[in-house]
């Protein structure tokens, strides 16, 4: 869950160095975003900036998500929420992300991209065969690489190569 708030109609420079960072920690991973803003329009803006970002790294965007305008009526300067409706309308949202993180991490796990990969990556931790399933170009500083990404059936742990 990415909780934004709106800078300028788009995303806040820190936020988008984060995700541009750690690139191999995204892929086929579920995502959910709440837009926040002083206005208004309740982050809509920020929302929409990040969407293609998200794409690009590779997270799964789900098709709810939380729109928080006027944030200083929303939360007390303790972070106290004021407006019990958020609770009822974030249920879809947390649902969705919680199905979606689900399903992906079945297919991380379960389901390869390469059926015919005639090589096996043992799990570091636990020596099981692992599933490959994704391929990634990723920018590095000396030149783009590809990357594979395996999960382990068994324990669940995570490697790229
Ligand atoms: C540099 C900057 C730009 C902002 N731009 C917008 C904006 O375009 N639209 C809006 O509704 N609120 C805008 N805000 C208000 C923020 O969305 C609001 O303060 C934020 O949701 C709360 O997070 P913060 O603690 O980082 O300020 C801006 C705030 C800052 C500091």
């Amino acid at each position: 869950m990415i909780v934004a708030p709106e800078y300028n109609h788009s995303v806040p420079g820190l936020l988008k160095h984060v995700l541009d960072s750690c690139l191999n920690e995204y892929i086929h991973e579920a995502v959910g975003i709440v837009g926040v803003s002083a206005g208004r329009f309740a982050g809509v803006r920020v929302i929409q900036s990040l969407l293609p970002v998200m794409r690009e790294i590779g997270l799964v965007n789900i098709f709810w998500d939380i729109n928080i305008g006027n944030v200083g009526k929303v939360f007390a300067n303790d972070g106290r929420l004021l407006d019990d409706a958020f609770i009822r309308r974030s249920a879809k949202f947390i649902r969705e992300l919680i199905w979606m993180s689900k399903v992906l991490r079945h297919g991380r796990e379960q389901v390869t991209i390469d059926e015919e990969a005639a090589e096996v990556v043992p799990c570091p931790d636990c020596g099981a065969p692992m599933t490959h399933h994704a391929d990634k170009v990723a920018p590095s500083e000396a030149a783009e690489m590809k990357v594979a990404m395996h999960a382990c059936p068994a324990c669940g742990q995570m490697q790229s190569r």
